[in-house]
C-alpha cells in the first residue's frame, strides 16, 4: 500500500531539531521579547512626561533594533531550515501528484485556469518573506510553495504547543470557526460549503469531516496550493472539489452556498479587493446562509502603541503588506456595504491558547 502522504512529511532528526530550535526562537522573540519591549516603553513613558513630549521614539531604542534584528533574523532562519526539508519532500509529493493526475478515477475534482490574472499582491510578493511566494514554479510540477507553507504552519503550531501528538497538516482553526458557526446556527446542517483562500487545504479537510453529506469547494489564487489540496484531499479519502479562482470572482452560481468560510485570507488581501470579495460572499450565499472568517486580531484600536509599532515593523519589513490595512477596516461596514443586513453582521474576539484570534461575517437573510 502507497505510503499515506501525511506521514510522508516527517523532517529528518537533525531538520527536526533546527525547526524546533526556531519555533522556539520565534516563541521567545514573539513572546518574553515582545513583553519586554512593552513595558520598557511603559517606564519610557512614566520616566520622561511621555514619549511623545520627550521626543523618545520606541524605534530608536537599543531594546526595539534587538527584538527587530532577533525577529528578522528568525524568519530567515525558519526559511533556511524548512528549505532543507522542504526541497528533500518536493520530488516525493511530485511524484505523487504526477500519479494523481494522470488517475481517472477521483474522489473529487481540480480545475485550474492557466488564463487567471492573479492580482497582487499574491503574484508576485514573497508573504512573510516566503521564498518565491505562494504562485513559485506555478507553471511547473512543483510544490516546493505549498510545501514551504505546510511546514512553516506546522512549524509554528508546534512551537505553540498546539497538534502535539498529531500528524502535520490537521485541521486546526477551521474548530474556532465551526465553534462559531453553532454559536450563529445551532444545529447548522450545510448541504454545500466553500473555502474561499483555502491554501494548501489542510483546513479545507476539517469542514469536510465536520459535515460529510456536504458538497465541498475551496478557491484559491495560487495554482501549486491547489494541486497540494487535492493530492492532500485525494490522499486522505476526501471528496473536495477545488477551483482556481479570485474569491472576488468565484464563477459559481448564485445562491449556491449555505456555508462560506475563509482562514487568514484578508490580512493578505488589498483594501481594494476585501469589498470584492465580501459582496462575492453575498452573492453565492443562499438566503440563510453564513459567512464566518478568522483572521489576525490585531484591529489598531484594541492595540496598545508598542503593539501598533511593532506591528508597523512588520508591514514595513516582514512581508506582511496588509496587517494594518486590515486592522484598520471596519469589517462590519463593509460587511454591511457588501448587502448583509446590519443585525445579521457581527465581529468578535474568541479564546485561542494564550491568546484571542478575530471572527468576523454575517447571515444572509432568509428569505
Ligand atoms: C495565509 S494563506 C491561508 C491559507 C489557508 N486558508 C490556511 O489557513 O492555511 C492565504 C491564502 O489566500 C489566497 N488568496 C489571497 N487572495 C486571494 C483571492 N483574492 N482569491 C483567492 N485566494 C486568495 C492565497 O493564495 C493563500 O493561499
Amino acid at each position: 500500500m502507497a505510503q499515506r502522504l501525511e506521514s510522508l512529511y516527517r523532517p529528518t532528526h537533525d531538520e527536526a531539531a533546527r525547526h524546533g530550535f526556531v519555533g522556539a526562537l520565534k516563541r521567545h522573540v514573539n513572546g518574553p521579547m515582545e513583553h519586554t519591549l512593552s513595558a520598557h516603553y511603559d517606564a519610557l513613558l512614566a520616566s520622561g512626561g511621555g514619549v511623545e513630549q520627550s521626543g523618545v521614539r520606541l524605534q530608536d531604542e537599543r531594546l526595539f533594533r534587538l527584538w527587530a534584528s532577533v525577529l528578522y533574523t528568525s524568519q530567515d532562519l525558519m526559511w533556511e531550515s524548512l528549505g532543507e526539508t522542504v526541497d528533500r519532500l518536493n520530488p516525493l509529493y511530485v511524484e505523487r501528484w504526477r500519479d494523481l493526475a494522470g488517475r481517472r478515477e477521483k474522489l473529487g475534482s481540480l480545475q485550474l485556469d492557466p488564463s487567471l490574472t492573479i492580482p497582487e499582491p499574491i503574484a508576485s510578493c514573497e508573504m512573510h518573506r516566503q521564498p518565491g511566494g505562494y504562485c513559485h514554479a506555478a507553471d511547473q510540477d512543483n510544490l516546493t510553495a505549498p510545501l514551504a507553507y505546510f511546514s512553516a504552519a506546522d512549524l509554528y503550531l508546534s512551537a505553540k504547543g498546539f497538534g502535539l501528538g498529531q500528524a502535520a497538516g490537521t485541521p486546526a482553526m477551521c474548530h474556532l470557526i465551526l465553534a462559531a458557526a453553532r454559536r450563529k446556527r445551532p444545529g447548522l446542517a450545510p448541504t454545500c460549503v466553500l473555502d474561499m483562500g483555502c491554501g494548501p487545504g489542510t483546513e479545507t479537510i476539517g469542514y469536510r469531516m465536520a459535515f460529510p453529506n456536504a458538497e465541498m469547494h475551496g478557491v484559491d489564487l495560487a495554482a501549486p496550493f491547489l494541486k497540494f489540496a487535492h493530492l492532500w484531499a485525494e490522499h486522505q479519502g476526501q471528496a473536495i472539489h477545488y477551483r482556481h479562482a479570485n474569491a472576488a470572482d468565484t464563477r459559481y452560481p448564485a445562491g449556491k452556498f449555505d456555508l462560506i468560510v475563509s482562514h487568514i485570507l484578508f490580512h493578505e488581501t488589498s483594501g481594494e479587493m476585501l469589498p470584492q470579495i465580501l459582496r462575492e460572499a453575498h452573492r453565492l450565499l443562499a438566503p440563510g446562509g453564513v459567512l464566518l472568517n478568522a483572521d489576525v486580531p490585531y484591529q489598531t484600536l484594541t492595540q496598545s502603541v508598542p503593539k501598533r509599532i511593532t506591528n508597523a515593523w512588520q508591514v514595513d519589513h516582514n512581508g506582511e503588506p496588509f496587517w494594518i490595512g486590515f486592522a484598520d477596516t471596519d469589517v462590519r461596514q463593509a460587511l454591511i456595504e457588501a448587502g448583509f443586513e446590519p443585525e445579521e453582521v457581527f465581529a468578535e474576539y474568541v479564546p485561542l491558547g494564550s491568546g484571542r484570534y478575530f471572527i468576523f461575517g454575517a447571515a444572509k437573510k432568509d428569505g
